[in-house]
């Protein structure tokens, strides 16, 4: 049978189709949930169903690598549903939940329950991170038979209280990790630093919102940043550093990549949006770890993006209520608030600013996320037999940012009154629609899966396995 025999379920008619190489316009075809074919209207299939996408960019989903969906344990703030109802709002067609949930996800057991979890109320695809930390060191190899897309390590204390743990212990988990080939994210603040200096702050009365900062500033985030990547180069082990906030962490990131470290980065639109001079007017609403912090260094963590020295954008979706945003006393209020709704049509919106093209951000939302953690090119990108994952946008469309009508629970951000030139019209998910003119469809409900059952990393280069802890400690021969 020819292609032009075959029934699609769906073709998406006169759209402009955006790659990491090329933007060209095509109709695309999909059958079964991936793309069938690519190419002139006149030569695809015939489609059960059609969508006219004329006037519109169609990129690879987003691949959101860092959020928090708060389930379980704090559905006030967030649950999968409304977190995922955010992601097809916003383009994002897979992300990545963090671990810092009630309980924290460090055994087989509480992984186990948040699959059941996403499972059942997930508008767009998942991988769900374990915690790596001592309490999980034992339980690394049955987490990673219940699934897991990789592992977060918090060298920092944030929200949810995770303990960091030591360098001795980072190390071990390091070993461990390594010749599994899972790919370890870090918060990277080194909680001694951050600690000593709040503690000092408090001590001396400061509130105000800026003592958020002076108690984290950058050295905080570059000391941890070059102690994961000795630990990373030591062991083979592949790291991620999350939400890179200053230009001071470049330097150890970019020589670490030069010495053949597999070590990659993201930002977040935080760090390129917003600066020291907003905490006046915007108080504890943009506190978040790391600190927003001074605007020079926004242009070099864009900089950074544009050569690849960070390799991706992210969110660090982390949804509060509007109380716990908006308390006095900024040592109250929580860290964090909701972004994957809003990533993408503000970083288009930059990117039309700063003259990037749109074949850049699709790299940085999509195919580098989906490289990095062997999900390409199933996902991250628009090729015949990839998943069907599409961000239908609306590149030319002003609109202006109200908290009130984001589908995240959390109805309170740094973004409201913010103005933007882009939005995601619909969103599809391995062939079905969870957004469809700017509507929540029903029926996508559950039909999130996770991505980690996909995932292939490459042959991961140990090094140093004969002076491992498990190495040195083993009963000696003879
Ligand atoms: C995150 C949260 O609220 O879960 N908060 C934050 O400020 N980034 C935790 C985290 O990722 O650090
Ligand atoms: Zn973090």
């Amino acid at each position: 049978m020819t292609t032009t025999e075959i029934m699609a379920d769906l073709a998406v008619n006169g759209g402009t189709i955006v790659t990491p190489d090329a933007q060209y316009e095509a109709s695309i075809a999909i059958k079964d949930g991936k793309i069938l074919a690519i190419g002139e209207q006149d030569a695809m299939p015939a489609a059960q169903e059609t969508l006219d996408a004329t006037g519109l960019h169609i990129l690879p989903g987003a691949i959101d690598v860092h959020v928090h969906f708060r389930d379980p344990g704090y559905p006030q703030k967030e649950d999968f549903a409304s977190g995922t109802a955010a992601a097809a709002f916003g383009g994002v067609t897979t992300v990545f939940d963090m671990p810092n949930t009630l309980p924290a996800i460090a055994d087989a057991k509480s992984l186990a329950e948040k699959h059941a979890i996403a499972g059942a109320k997930a508008h767009v695809d998942y991988g769900l991170y374990a915690v790596l930390g001592e309490d999980s060191l034992p339980n690394i190899g049955a987490l990673i038979d219940a699934g897991v897309i990789g592992f977060k390590c918090y060298m920092g204390n944030t929200f949810g209280r995770i303990p960091s743990p030591t360098t001795g212990a980072m190390l071990e988990l390091f070993e461990i990790v390594a010749p599994t080939g899972k790919r370890i994210s870090l918060h990277a603040e080194t909680n001694s630093i951050m600690e000593r200096r709040e503690a000092r702050l408090r001590a001396m009365g400061r509130t105000d919102p800026l003592a958020h900062l002076a108690a984290r500033p950058a050295v905080v985030a570059t000391e941890a940043v070059a102690r994961a990547a000795i630990l990373a180069e030591w062991t083979g082990a592949r790291i991620h550093i999350l939400h890179i906030s200053s230009t001071a962490e470049l330097r150890p990131l970019a020589e670490a990549k030069a010495r053949g470290v597999d070590i990659t980065g993201e930002t977040c639109p935080q760090y390129l949006l917003l600066s020291a001079d907003d905490y006046e007017a915007k108080r504890g609403v943009i506190r978040v770890n790391p600190p927003v912090r001074e605007t020079e260094n926004q242009d070099p963590i864009w900089q950074a993006l544009v050569d690849g020295t960070i390799d991706m954008i992210a969110t660090d979706h982390a949804p509060h209520s509007i109380e716990e945003k908006t308390r006095e006393d900024i040592w109250t209020v929580d860290c964090g608030f909701p972004g994957v709704e809003t990533q993408m049509p503000l970083m288009l919106t930059e990117v039309a600013r700063r003259q990037a093209s749109l074949s850049d951000y699709v790299r940085w939302s999509a195919e580098k996320p989906a490289k990095c953690w062997g999900l390409y090119p199933t996902k991250g990108a628009l090729m015949v037999g990839s998943d069907a994952d599409l961000a239908i946008v609306d590149t030319n469309r002003e609109w202006t940012i109200d908290d009130a009508k984001i589908q995240s629970t959390a109805k309170i951000s740094p973004w409201h009154g913010m103005k933007a030139t882009a939005l995601p019209i619909h969103t599809i998910v391995r062939g079905r629609f969870a957004m469809k003119d700017r509507t929540l469809q029903d029926n996508a409900k559950g039909w999130g899966r996770s991505v980690h059952a996909i995932q292939e990393m490459p042959t991961p280069d140990v090094r140093h396995a004969d002076q491992t802890m498990a190495a040195v400690t083993a009963p000696r021969k003879g």
